[in-house]
């Protein structure tokens, strides 16, 4: 695979959200790819964001795929009007969910794209069961809750554990991941095999602006292009 294949997914949670359209627009002009959507229930993680009224009104301002990450105890409750509102993806938790099959099979049901994400304590094995129902498989590089916290260097062995898993089970699946994204850690994990990269700091939070901040992390994934080709010609 190409670095070109890698796709970029800002997280609208770092987004500044009395202009949220016109920062959307932005980070689509400059290459998103899709647009993150984290949902929080002040429960399932110790922080509120937001609800299927903001993914109704993206969904009037951006042809790209709305992916709704649901941070909440009950996501069965919420699949419905999040996928009514105009979501493309709906993500869910392994964690604390005892009928993720379930979950899962209503998601497409849905029509809807489905994912499930893994916390940084969660083993990359206990989707062995559920990966040929997925579309996408979330690996958490940081502990959900929050934006702007710091990669766990540990997570990056786990990415390549649940490429491994989606190879032999022959599941052409995305690996995302989530969480202390920027353009010192997208080649780490792009190297380990994440194909799509959540990043709503390193997008929304630069001082110089979305465009500029999309263009460093794009240049950061394609030098890893050069350093692959270098070290193929230094092989004798
Ligand atoms: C964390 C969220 C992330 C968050 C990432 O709970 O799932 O999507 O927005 O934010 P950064 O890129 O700032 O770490
Ligand atoms: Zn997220």
């Amino acid at each position: 695979m190409s670095t070109r294949d890698i796709k970029l997914a800002p997280s609208i949670l770092a987004a500044d959200f009395a202009r949220l359209g016109e920062q959307v627009a932005e980070a689509e002009r400059a290459g998103a790819d899709r647009v993150h959507v984290d949902v929080m229930d002040g429960h399932f993680v110790p922080n509120l964001s937001m609800g299927p009224a903001i993914v109704q009104s993206l969904r009037r301002v951006t042809p790209l795929p709305l992916e709704v990450h649901l941070m909440v105890s009950d996501p069965d409750l919420l699949l419905d009007e999040f996928a009514a509102a105009g979501a493309d993806s709906l993500l869910v938790h392994w964690e604390g969910n005892s009928n993720l099959h379930r979950t899962v099979q209503r998601i497409r049901a849905l029509g809807k794209r489905a994912g499930v994400a893994i916390n940084p304590a969660t083993p990359a094995v206990v989707l062995e069961e559920i990966v040929r129902d997925l579309d996408l498989v979330l690996v958490m590089t940081v502990n959900p809750g929050f934006g702007h916290q710091p990669f766990l260097q540990t997570t990056l062995s786990k990415i390549g554990r649940v490429r491994e898993l989606l190879e032999r089970v022959g599941r052409p699946c995305d690996v995302e991941v989530d969480g202390g994204i920027d353009a010192t850690t997208a080649p780490l994990v792009v190297r380990a095999g994440a194909t799509v990269l959540v990043a709503g700091t390193a997008i929304f939070g630069e001082r110089e602006g979305v465009t500029a901040a999309m263009i460093r992390l794009q240049m950061a994934i394609i030098h890893l292009d050069q350093e692959l080709e270098l070290a193929e010609q230094s092989v004798p």
